[in-house]
């Protein structure tokens, strides 16, 4: 049998990365206009530090502003409320992010409503989330949109197709759902209390992993043929000892049984942060009142 297409995430998001770059040109020679993004972290997670330098990196690469606050671990919710309201206010702020997980002492959600939604390029707010589920024009979540992008390319028309997701985070299973519903799928979302969940994922023509549990779905569970989007990243010591990256997905299984599957890493990973930028250059464009341009329309 032949092995699945391996869709590649670098390549797809270097060419998002390329177009947003060329939109963010013409936005600063024509309307004199910087999309500006802010990143907040709060504690000293040496995961969360890696991937807010990398937004930073990223954005500052396509010709973006980028403001990093570092705040420490032992910040109030009232600080971090106070540093939110003042980025709402800034003019130079088109995108504010706050990564989570946030210290237990601080209230999650209260920090994403205190963003104001025009915004929240991570699409979080009960705001965007109600536009995404009624049909109207909003900042869509970063990884669920990227893992559309992903199948877009590959299968093109999704209508009709029957999709599971395993996974009801607010952050990636819940807006994905909303994102293939959208594309005229028939959408399974899939938890904890799913009752034969290997019988589930094998009616699918669509699976995407998110349930951060590394490997857990095997290729036996795969219908011949169908696409694995693996949003999963899971970092384990193999039985050697050696520390690996690994997804959601048993991923030598199922690359015998897909038509095509995201590697992890260098599939969906990279188009998370593609995706932020591209979301930044949105609401960039809508607070200033501009047309957007065709690279933001596609999707
Ligand atoms: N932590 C892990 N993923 C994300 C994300 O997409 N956004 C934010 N804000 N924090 C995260």
């Amino acid at each position: 049998m032949t092995e699945a297409k391996i869709i590649d995430g670098n390549l797809f998001a270097g060419q998002l990365r390329d177009s947003l770059a060329e939109s963010v040109r013409e936005l600063r020679d024509y309307h004199h206009v910087t999309p500006g993004l802010a990143v907040v972290l709060v504690g000293d997670d040496p995961a969360s530090q890696v991937y807010v330098r990398n937004k930073n990196k990223r954005a500052t690469e396509i010709g973006m502003n980028s403001f990093e606050h570092f705040m420490p671990e032992d910040t109030t919710e009232k600080q971090l409320l106070n540093l939110i309201e003042g980025l709402n206010d800034d003019p130079s702020v088109h995108g504010i992010l706050v990564q989570l997980p946030l210290p237990n002492h601080i209230n999650p959600q209260k920090v994403i409503e205190a963003i104001d939604p025009a915004k929240d390029v991570d699409g979080f707010h009960p705001f965007n989330a109600g536009r995404l589920a009624t049909g109207g024009a909003g900042l869509v979540p970063c990884t669920p949109l990227g893992s559309l992008m992903l199948l877009k390319d590959h299968l093109v028309n999704l209508s009709g197709m029957k999709a599971i997701i395993v996974g009801r985070s607010n952050i990636v299973g819940k807006p994905m759902a909303q994102l293939l519903l959208r594309e005229n799928c028939t959408v399974t979302i899939a938890h904890s209390q799913t009752r034969d969940l290997p019988g589930e994922c094998r009616q699918a023509d669509i699976v995407v992993a998110a349930v951060g549990r590394p490997e857990m779905i095997r290729g036996e569970w795969i219908k011949p043929g169908a696409t694995v989007i693996d949003v999963g990243i899971n970092r384990i010591i193999t039985p050697d000892g050696k520390k690996k990256l690994v997804g959601d997905v048993r991923f030598e299984e199922a690359v015998k049984v897909a038509g095509a599957i995201t590697p992890v890493p260098g599939g969906v990973g990279p188009m998370t942060i593609a995706v932020l930028l591209r979301n930044t250059l949105e609401a960039a464009c809508r607070l200033h009142r501009l047309n957007l341009p065709e690279c933001l329309t596609q999707f």
